[in-house]
This record gives C-alpha cells, sequence and structure tokens, in this order.
C-alpha cells in the first residue's frame, strides 16, 4: 500500500484530497465529527477541517523526518560495530529506519504535500525532527542504549498511533512498531551481553544509560499543562494518550528492565509510589530540551549538514529514476495508440 512514489511537481490535478470550500459547509463538518466520534478512519478522499490536515502534515512529515535523521548516528557505526552479527543487526535496524522514513512520507502526501515540500522544510532547518538525534553516540555501548531506550520510547509513543483517526497514517505506523520492536529489542540483547563482559563493559553501559536516559523522557514532549495542541489533537483521534501518561507508562516498563540488566538509572528521586501504583520521577531539564529544539544541541549542525550532503549525492538516482519512469510511459502512450 505504501509504495516509494518519486516526486512529482504539485499541480492542482494531481491534489489526492479536496480543498476544503471556503466556507465549510455544516454538512461536511458534520460527516467528518460523527466519524470521529464513531471511532471512524478518516481516508485521504474524504473531505476534513484544513486545520486538521495542517496538523497531520506537520506530525506526519516530523516524523518522517526522524525516522531519516535516526539512521544517522546509527549509520556512523556500521563500519565499526564489533562483530559480523552486530554489523547485520545494524545494517537491517537502520534500513528499516529509512523504510520508516518512506512509509510516512508517502502518508504525509496522500494530504496534498509533496515530497520536495517536505524535504525542503527539513534541509532548510524550518521543519522540526526529534531532538533526541541531536545527541552524539559516542560507543557501542550507546547503540544498544539507543535501541533499548530510544526506540523503547518511539514505540510507546508510536502504538496509540496505530489507532489515529487517519487511516494512511494509523496503517503505517502497525508495520513500523513491529519493526521498533525488533529494534528495541537488540539494543537491549546487545547490552545484557556487555553486561556479562569486563567491568569496563559494563561501566560503559552504565555511562551510556547515564547520558540517554532523561533525554529519553523528555522525548515524549513537554508536560501536559505546557502542551497547547494535545487537547485538539486527543479531540481529532490523531494523539491517544497524554505526553504525561506515556512518559509514566515508559518509566514503569523501563524500571524493571534496568533491574534485570544491573544497570542504576540516573535518578535518586525513582521509587515506587505504593498509593499511585506508579514510579515516581524527577525534575526533567526543559532549558536543555528547548535549546536543543531550537538548534544548539551538539549535533544540531552536523545532522542536519549531513542530510543535505546525502540528499544532494543522492540527486543523480532520482534523475536517472524519473528519466526511466517518463520513458516507460512514453513506450506505453506508444503501444496503446
Ligand atoms: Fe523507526
Ligand atoms: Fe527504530
Amino acid at each position: 500500500m505504501y509504495t516509494q512514489s518519486f516526486n512529482v511537481p504539485d499541480t492542482p490535478g494531481l491534489r489526492s484530497v479536496p480543498l476544503a470550500p471556503s466556507t465549510e459547509s455544516a454538512e461536511s463538518q458534520a460527516r467528518f465529527d460523527n466519524k470521529i466520534d464513531a471511532d471512524g478512519k478518516i481516508e485521504p478522499q474524504d473531505w476534513m477541517p484544513e486545520a486538521y490536515r495542517k496538523t497531520l502534515v506537520r506530525q506526519i512529515s516530523q516524523h518522517a523526518h526522524s525516522e531519516i535523521v535516526g539512521m544517522l548516528p546509527e549509520g556512523n557505526w556500521i563500519s565499526r560495530a564489533p562483530s559480523l552479527k552486530r554489523k547485520t543487526i545494524l545494517i537491517a535496524k537502520v534500513q528499516d529506519e529509512g523504510g520508516h522514513g518512506l512509509y510516512l512520507y508517502s502518508a504525509a502526501e496522500t494530504l496534498g504535500t509533496s515530497r520536495d515540500q517536505m524535504l525542503e522544510g527539513l534541509h532548510s532547518g524550518k521543519a522540526k525532527y526529534s531532538s533526541i538525534f541531536n545527541y552524539p553516540t559516542l560507543n557501542w555501548a550507546d547503540l544498544g542504549v539507543v535501541g533499548w531506550l530510544v526506540d523503547g520510547a518511539a514505540i510507546m509513543n508510536q502504538i496509540p498511533l496505530c489507532r489515529c483517526s487517519y487511516g494512511p497514517y494509523a496503517r503505517a505506523m502497525i508495520r513500523v512498531c513491529k519493526e521498533e520492536s525488533f529494534h528495541q529489542r537488540q539494543g537491549y540483547e546487545a547490552l545484557l551481553v556487555m553486561m556479562k563482559g569486563t567491568v569496563e563493559q559494563k561501566a560503559m553501559v552504565q555511562d551510556a544509560v547515564n547520558r540517554w536516559w532523561w533525554k529519553c523522557l523528555a522525548m515524549f514532549g513537554p508536560p501536559d499543562a505546557d502542551s497547547p495542541h494535545s487537547a485538539q489533537a486527543m479531540r481529532w483521534g490523531i494523539k491517544r494518550i497524554s505526553n504525561d501518561d506515556l512518559r509514566q507508562k515508559f518509566v514503569d516498563a523501563t524500571v524493571p528492565q534496568a533491574k534485570v540488566l544491573g544497570v542504576t538509572l540516573p535518578d535518586p528521586d525513582l521509587k515506587w509510589n505504593e498509593e499511585r501504583q506508579h514510579h515516581d520521577y524527577g525534575q526533567i531539564d526543559w532549558d536543555e530540551f528547548w535549546s536543543t529544539v531550537n538548534g544548539n544541541g551538539p549535533c544540531n549542525k552536523e545532522r542536519l549538514a549531513t542530510r543535505v550532503k546525502a540528499h544532494n549525492d543522492g540527486q543523480w538516482v532520482r534523475d536517472a529514476a524519473l528519466a526511466y519512469s517518463r520513458k516507460r510511459q512514453t513506450q506505453a502512450i506508444k503501444e496503446a495508440a
């Protein structure tokens, strides 16, 4: 269903979504609302409010950008993986992330935006991607921790998206989540092996956990009280679980995993709260989070520069594919004549 679609210039005839009428008809709005209330799916050909479409374009394209930028910190380690087995696993994982980007760009394209527009937003720095990828992967233990915690947090965030009200996004997420689950397990397994190794290896794992833990908690986004768009996204069935609830689920799921692994999560306030039946945890440094989101993290510039270079280096591939596609079309027209 989510086929690779090379970009074509936007022309009015190619828009898959009819533009919302200037005075939104009450009837269309009511049909949309009823579908949302009945937990139905909105499909590309359905009428939708312009704000719903824009919210989805922003969210799905940011998600797609995060997938392809997320390839970069791990791609750096393909040549340095410690064994053939680890190299094979890492190549498969990085390739999966590229695939996730493609499903998601395709899902966003059904909303009438083009891949060129989305990539232009990413490459010019206007569009955001997940800030977690603006931190460096310093050693091999980081790769295990990225799988365990970063992909683990991504799964927590993404499973509810399989029930998102926009059909193409929800369907893309089903496959993405299956693959993310493999990513999380391979990371955890790599760490389990290291934790059975030398004192130095164990120290590397603990050091990586210390550096990534708080950043992973911030991946769920600002506290609910500071998330102005969340209520509307929940009303539209795009978001199903709030940022703080997802973060709590992640903490509760991760604490026992850390215990099995034999690492300490770097939070002195982390403890089980019998009354709430959840873990309490300490304060997240939101100043650091916003500073990184706003371009001042340790790797923001490097990530963007690498991404732009990769895109430019691939221009000849896109040109060749388009030329081939045009040739095939011309041939088909000639044969039909
Ligand atoms: Fe992914
Ligand atoms: Fe992943």
